[in-house]
């Protein structure tokens, strides 16, 4: 999609269709009532016949409108003007989006950009609706046996999107809008083809072989990947307990992204790229197991965050991990009872194979205290648990510093890409007690993501650290709406920007 900064006389725009919001009880926005005036009172007569009455989530689709040179309007709601918050707004965007979609149109004037939302920038209105229509859009046709062109024309035909405003002043904003939206577009179609990609193809060495493409597409980034082997003599017991199931050979993966001097210490960001999660000898049942393609899904958000990132030429550093292995059943996979050594030199006794995320994620969480990080941010679909304790609206986020979790959720609202924390107090670690390791990698069924999360506190006690269970939000695993969402990168991105805002 081409997106564009538009200004001038909304009437006379050709264009295939405008966008314009009406507010609480039809309040007519100033670009309604350009259009209204130049149609001579046709839209307030259409208004006042009641098919729409403003609210959130409404919108009206109009064709051929007097005078007004566009082929169509489509009128959304917005609600109350005073009120409109970030769900509202986005929700408004996403309705534009269920409406168009279906339309033939190639071209499109959006007029969203004017519209009030707290203290809500031009520029973060504008990124906000890239983000959005670049989602609602994104198709994953990479295993279609159809002819990609085919493909494509049974899908969408739009192609452009201006964004418009009456105040010529604030064209620049916009353009800066598209820019950061773009940049964060890409982050998020690289992580969303990288996770929708199934188990077959996406094996841990093709997660590397990502991870390689990815620093050779940007200078400012460099991937290098540990082999068992190399696991092996650095003591990663509980990783290689994991992958040694598997024909499939895990990897670490780590790369660099150097945007500022090489003096200033990383932020890390470490994904759990389980390419598929059978259980292992703790096999899951066969309903839904098809969704364990999505387990490496913060691998996949920790490269998207990092292309995104190096687009904007972030001036920060940040180390980004990819903890990539396959958990299979077989004659030589762990099983339950087996106790590991980890790189920390603490041991642990498997209770349940399908723990096995925490186990990969210790000893990559021990390897990068060599990069003496600021902050670390791991990020996992972990725990069956989150997704009932939290739906799939918020991510879970524990984490051992108040100040890094304040600026998680702040970056978490302020994208829409929303977290909620959960307590890791010391009195869940008991339910980790193991009669002969120092830890069992279960604490029972009470509290599971917890538990999850205070295995992972006993590896992370020497930085700042935040842990996110994106269970529940990384990806949707069947019916109409299948597929990775691309979530947290918009949160890590807005993170690390406003971390890079606070040294310059
Ligand atoms: N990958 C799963 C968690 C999961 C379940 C993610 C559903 C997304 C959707 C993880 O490896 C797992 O199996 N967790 C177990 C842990 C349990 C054995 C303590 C779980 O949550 O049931
Ligand atoms: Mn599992
Ligand atoms: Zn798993």
């Amino acid at each position: 999609m081409e997106y564009s900064a538009r200004s001038g006389s909304l009437e006379k725009q050709r264009s295939q269709c405008i966008v314009v919001p009406v507010f609480k009880n039809n309040e007519m926005s100033a670009q309604a009532k350009k259009l209204d005036a130049a149609s001579q009172g046709q839209i307030r007569k259409i208004l006042n016949r009641g098919d729409i009455r403003g609210k959130s989530g409404q919108s009206l689709l109009l064709h051929d409108v007097h005078n007004i040179n566009a082929q169509r309007v489509l009128i959304v709601g917005l609600g109350d003007r005073e009120s409109i918050d970030t769900t509202r707004f986005i929700n408004a965007v996403r309705t534009v989006i269920t409406r168009i979609k279906p339309l033939s149109i190639t071209n499109m004037i959006c007029c969203l950009t004017d519209v009030p939302c707290g203290d809500k920038s031009i520029s973060w209105k504008t990124l906000r609706q890239v983000e959005q229509f670049e989602n609602g859009f994104y198709q994953y046709l990479d295993m279609k046996g159809k002819s990609a062109a085919e493909v494509e024309t049974a899908g969408n035909t739009l192609a452009r999107i201006d964004f418009f405003t009456s105040d010529r002043s604030t064209m620049e904003e916009i353009k800066n809008g598209i820019s950061r939206g773009a940049a964060l577009a890409e982050g998020l179609a690289l992580a969303k083809d990288i996770a929708n990609t199934p188990a077959n193809i996406c094996t841990p060495a093709y997660l590397a072989e990502q991870a390689v493409q990815l620093a050779c597409r940007f200078e400012s980034i460099e991937a290098s990947v540990l082999e068992e082997k190399d696991m092996d003599e650095m003591g990663m017991g509980a990783f290689l307990s994991v992958s040694q199931g598997s024909e499939q050979p895990g990897k670490l993966v780590i790369l660099h992204y150097r945007g500022t001097d090489d003096s200033v210490k990383p932020h890390a960001i470490v994904g759990k790229g389980i390419t598929f999660d059978t259980g292992g000898i703790s096999l899951k049942p066969g309903a839904g197991m098809h969704e364990m393609i999505y387990d490496m899904c913060g691998a996949a958000s920790v490269l998207g965050t990092l292309a995104t990132i190096a687009r904007q030429a972030l001036a920060i550093n940040v180390v980004g991990v990819l903890a990539a292995a396959e958990n299979m059943p077989s004659g030589v996979a762990s099983r339950p009872g087996d106790i590991v050594n980890t790189m920390s030199g603490q041991t642990v006794e498997i209770l349940n194979t399908d723990a096995e995320g925490r186990l990969v994620l210790c000893d990559a969480l021990t390897c990068i205290e060599k990069f003496e990080p600021v902050s670390v941010i791991d990020i996992a679909t972990l725990t069956g648990g989150c997704v009932v304790a939290l739906g799939r609206v918020a991510t879970g986020l524990f984490c051992n510093d108040d100040q890094l979790a304040r600026q998680l959720s702040e970056a978490g609202e302020d994208t829409y890409d929303r977290v909620w924390r959960l307590p890791i107090w010391e009195e869940y670690q008991p339910q980790l007690a193991s009669a002969f390791a120092d830890m069992a990698n279960v604490g029972g069924r009470e509290a599971s993501s917890i538990t999850a999360a205070c295995f992972l506190a006993r590896f992370t006690k020497k930085y700042r650290w935040a842990h996110l269970d994106i269970a529940g939000t990384g990806f949707q695993g069947s019916g109409s709406n299948k597929g990775s969402t691309g979530r947290p990168i918009p949160l890590l991105t807005q993170y690390l920007d406003d971390r890079a805002a606070e040294t310059e």
